[in-house]
């Protein structure tokens, strides 16, 4: 065998270490901000997290958990995924567990994407999709969202022979828009079989519309469709990053392959398993939910704002684009009187801000400081 001289291997090398193509096209995921300056304390309606913290059940196990800080845990799950399979009476080797269920839509875009394939989102499509996508090599298509809300004609639109997975968050953020059992229906029987359905449940128990599923029924019985739900929204353990998905058993191997071996913590497993249990917390945090979001609607929407009908703990409130009225002026505005929203231009909407659905003195405070920036007539 003849080594290349060292003159020739340098030959065909470039100066410095270079991220393969694409990379560095990727904007990086932008967070809810946490901070509002010179505001020790301020109230975070940024990330959609749950204002009423976690069950004390599941606190009590976080704690009880750091007696085991120094053992790895176990890499499947099995307390999680046996507390899952018994609460939505699922077969426990279908389900997958992830670092959040970020973790999981980067997984599936790792097991199914090659370059020149192309993965198929609405055009509001939660962030995280499109980075994992586009880490993947992957080229993102975005159908259009009239009146912000998937629509399943748009999508089926995108769908080429290149395409391998199809992501619907289901309500959806930032838009918190939902779409019936019908169109998932619709929409599934007429994707191609090889093509993945992912339908991302983030925010399913928000949402008690009759017409609603979070895709678990199809999902059953379907050879082609994820779906997903977190521990960080209603069960507020988002710190603990704790995702799980429900996929075919050939799509949950896949995943299991490629997985890193310990992907959720054992504070996270224990906090999890309480509190799937803890069915008081979990109501308690829905209440406060539909107690007030019609509330801000309401009060919002009589101020002359657009609101999107939510079906999230959340609401996408739209600004006039009048100078001293914007978004982002409205944003400092709350900012400055401690409350923190979210600006969502990085989604395409500059005109908007997500606002999390807070106690009842939060939403108070965040409707009466809006009235005040609406109303106040002084320049900006
Ligand atoms: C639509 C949607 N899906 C998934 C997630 C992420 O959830 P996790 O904390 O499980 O990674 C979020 C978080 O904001 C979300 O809005």
């Amino acid at each position: 065998m003849t080594l290349p001289s060292p003159d020739e291997s340098r030959a065909d090398r470039r100066e410095a270490p270079a991220p393969k193509p694409g990379i560095l096209e990727i904007t990086p995921y932008i967070p809810g901000k946490a901070k509002a300056e010179g505001i020790e304390f301020p109230i975070k309606l940024s990330a959609n997290e749950n204002i009423l913290g976690c069950s004390p059940a599941a606190r009590e196990a976080f704690i009880a958990a750091a007696d085991r800080l120094g053992a790895y845990p176990d890499g499947r799950g099995e307390i999680l995924r046996a507390a899952l399979a018994a609460h939505y009476r699922l077969e426990p080797e279908r389900l997958i567990l992830g670092c959040g269920t970020d973790e999981i839509f980067a997984l599936l875009n790792q097991v199914f994407l090659e370059p020149g394939d192309n993965m198929v989102q609405g055009q509001y499509g939660f962030g995280a999709y499109a980075i994992g996508a586009r880490a993947s090599q992957g080229e993102v298509r975005r159908a259009a969202e009239p009146n912000y809300r998937i629509d399943v004609d748009a999508l089926l639109g995108e769908v080429d022979e290149r395409t391998r997975l199809v992501f619907i968050a289901n309500p959806a953020n930032p838009t918190g828009t939902f779409i019936g059992e019908r169109d998932i229906l619709r929409l599934h029987e007429r994707l191609p079989p090889d093509v993945v359905l992912v339908l991302d449940g983030a925010y399913a128990e928000f949402n008690t519309d009759p017409t609603y599923t979070d895709g678990l029924g199809l999902a059953r019985g379907a050879a082609n469709v994820v779906v997903t739900h977190t521990f960080s929204k209603l069960h507020g353990l988002a710190s603990l990053r704790v995702g799980w998905g429900y996929a075919p058993e050939p799509i949950a191997d896949a995943v299991n392959r490629i997985r890193l071996p310990f992907n959720t913590s054992i504070p996270g497993q224990a906090a999890a398993v309480a509190a799937l249990a803890d069915a008081g917390f979990q109501a308690k945090s829905l209440a406060l939910v539909e107690r007030w979001r019609p509330w801000l609607t309401q009060q919002l929407g009589g101020m002359g704002l657009e609101v999107v009908p939510s079906a999230a703990n959340f609401v996408l409130v739209g600004f006039p684009p009048v100078p001293g009225r914007t978004a982002a002026q409205a944003e400092a505005y709350l900012a400055r009187q401690g409350l923190i929203a979210r600006g969502v231009g990085n989604y395409g909407l500059p005109d908007h801000l997500r606002i999390t659905v807070g106690l009842e003195a939060h939403n108070r405070a965040v409707v009466g400081a809006l009235a005040d920036f609406l109303g106040d007539q002084s320049p900006p």
